[in-house]
């Protein structure tokens, strides 16, 4: 660790307010940065839930106008994302509160980037575009899921239905208030709790062990492997944990979502992307599968990284080398991600020994950035062979 090298770092504009009950505070929070007009965001399930009732509530009562839109779809696409566009800017709204998972949050902020600065999703996934872009209209994010950070983070996702590819939009700015409530993870069933809790624990490794200096980062996405060693079992165990709830989202949102929102991310995410967008598996559970092959794959080229990761999941080092405690890190985590369900076979999802060349085809016609990657992967041969250890 050197200090003298630079590193960048960026919050939520208007800060984060996190707590049990939280919810509630979305009318006034969202009052006091101005907004007037709002497009709330959701999609029908959890509409479906009550949670949103709540919310659209306390912005009724703070005096806002607002309108539902209940019309994102989970992995969003292309059209679904021009559709909330053209409905924020029929509306003339000025603040999007969104409320939902990963793909919710997503649409929210790619439509206030959109509306902003014009065109469609495709004309902002060139990052060196992000510096000159406008600010939309205002966002306030509220997760119901504890896992993709996506509260925090400037990116959103989108797939092609052409292609079944997934791109992402890279904004300028993040929200204007993250809201997080435990309480509206409560309702949230084992396997997404599982599978979402899978997600932060990977971004938090992922980004831990990249090769970017950032400080403030590495202390974040370390008590998040802490606290996801600890919780994410708990979690899923008994979705009325409120305290295992309340660490997961704490770990998810507030220190895996500044963490790797600031950091990035390396070879785990892409990897697992072309083996989701084939078998069509949720995100988090694509990590699940093939975490502990890339961290071993990438073992070399960061053993002391791994070292921190063992000893903030608790295992015993002494009397044992660097490399083996690194080794038991990995071997921790495989443990975990079993004992939560979303680390299993391949071949579970209809991947053969035959299908092996293609995945690594389609990992060849995505360009990698291999910068931040403790070991790149740099062979069709390499990435045969990690697909083939999680058949
Ligand atoms: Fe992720």
């Amino acid at each position: 660790m050197t200090y003298a090298a630079s590193f960048e770092f960026s919050l939520p504009s208007e800060g984060i307010v996190f707590g049990v009950g939280a919810a509630a505070q979305t009318g006034p929070r969202t009052a006091g940065i101005g907004a007037k007009h709002v497009m709330l965001m959701t999609d029908k399930v959890v509409r479906g839930t009550g949670i949103v009732d709540g919310i659209e509530k306390s912005l009724r009562d703070a005096g806002l106008a607002v309108s539902v839109w209940d019309d994102v779809v989970t992995e969003p696409t292309l059209p679904a994302v021009a559709a909330a566009v053209e409905y924020c800017k029929s509306g003339e709204y000025d603040t999007l509160v969104a409320v939902g998972g990963g793909s919710t949050l997503d649409s929210a902020k790619a439509t206030s980037t959109i509306v902003a600065n014009g065109g469609s999703f495709m004309d902002y996934v060139d990052p060196t575009r992000a510096a000159t872009l406008k600010r939309g209209p205002r966002l306030v994010l509220l997760a119901t899921t504890s896992g993709t950070g996506a509260d925090m983070t400037r990116g959103a996702g989108a797939i092609d239905p052409a292609t079944g590819i997934k791109h992402w939009l890279i904004a300028r700015f993040r929200s204007n208030v993250t809201i997080c409530d435990p309480e509206l993870t409560r309702g949230a069933p084992a396997h997404v709790t599982a599978v979402a809790g899978t997600d932060a624990l990977t971004q938090a490794v992922e980004s831990y062990t990249n090769r970017r200096h950032n400080p403030m980062a590495d202390l974040l996405n370390l008590e998040a492997v802490r606290i996801c060693g600890r919780y994410l079992r708990r979690a899923v165990a008994n979705g009325e944990d409120m305290e295992a709830r309340s660490a997961m989202m704490y770990a998810a949102s507030v220190l895996v979502g500044l963490g790797f929102g600031n950091a990035g991310l390396h070879i785990v995410h892409p990897v697992s992307q072309v083996v989701g967008d084939r078998y069509r598996i949720p995100h988090g559970l694509s990590l699940g599968l093939l975490l502990p092959y890339l961290l071993e794959f990438s073992l070399n080229g960061c053993v002391e990284k791994l070292v921190d990761v063992a000893e903030a999941l608790g295992v015993p080092t002494e009397g044992l080398s660097d490399r083996d405690v690194a080794q038991r890190g990995i071997d921790a985590i495989r443990q975990l991600l079993v004992d939560v369900g979303t680390h299993r076979p391949l071949r579970e999802f209809g991947a053969t020994a035959e299908v092996l060349d293609s995945l690594a085809d389609d990992y060849a016609k995505r360009p990698p950035d291999l910068a931040n990657a403790p070991r790149p992967i740099r062979s069709a041969a390499e990435l045969r062979e990690i697909f083939r250890l999680a058949l």
